[in-house]
């Protein structure tokens, strides 16, 4: 299958990012699946990873790869994860697996946040993908009340719990023209732990794979 290819392509493509004996930031995904057995297989000595899911830590232990707490670990060098959506700002959407807040954060404590997508990830617009937010039970309501408010359409992403208890709300509808102030509009609604908008803290490298081969962009 052409995608899961450039999935490989480019997760392999991100080794050459790693620092041998550092510890790595380590987002979930599929794409991000590709990369932790591109580690194991090609042998990159880590001292640990930081991971951002529960399902990243079950693979990363599976194939021997240690991984630690990010409070033990402090400033990562190197953070590497995947995306739902990416502009040409290397702003993105994320959470599509629900793992948005960890990611969140681990972004935030990296120095290098290197983003590897396969080219169906890249639109003009972000918005297409719809928005995950990230909600504590018990506003679930209150929050999609506020989204509708603001021009979207949620819908709860029913039997779903994140790795910290909580529920998502996917918006659909959303006009992300402006994703730095949306992110941070949506941040400030009471009951939001987080928005899987990263344009405050946008990627900065990132990998694009097709079929012709891997593309970097920096910002
Ligand atoms: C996980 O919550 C997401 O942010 C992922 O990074 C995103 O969904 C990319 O997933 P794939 O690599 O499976 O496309």
């Amino acid at each position: 299958m052409p995608q899961d290819q450039n999935k490989i392509r480019v997760a392999e493509a991100a080794l050459n990012y790693i620092e041998e004996d550092s510890v790595l930031g380590v987002g979930t995904g599929s794409t991000v699946n590709h990369l932790i057995d591109a580690i194991a297989r090609e042998r990159v000595r880590l001292d640990a990873a930081v991971s951002s899911s529960e399902e990243s830590t079950r693979r990363l232990k599976e194939r021997g790869i240690a991984v630690t707490d990010l409070n033990s670990a402090g400033q990562l060098s190197v953070y590497i994860d995947g995306a739902d959506e990416t502009d040409a700002h290397l702003r993105l959407i994320k959470g599509g697996g629900g793992a948005l807040t960890r990611e969140k954060i681990i972004a935030a404590a990296s120095t290098q946040f290197v983003c590897i997508v396969d080219e169906s990830k890249v639109v003009d617009v972000l918005g297409s993908f719809p928005l995950p937010v990230e909600v504590v039970p018990m506003a679930r309501s209150y929050v999609a009340r506020q989204l509708v408010g603001l021009g979207g359409r949620p819908e709860w992403r029913a039997d779903f719990t994140t790795d910290n208890g909580n529920a998502i709300l996917d918006v659909y509808n959303l006009d992300i023209t402006d994703p730095v102030t949306l992110e941070s509009t949506i941040n400030q609604i009471a009951g939001v732990v987080t928005v899987g908008l990263f344009a405050r803290r946008p990627a900065d490298v990132l990998l694009i794979a097709s079929d012709g081969g891997v593309k970097t962009k920096r910002r």
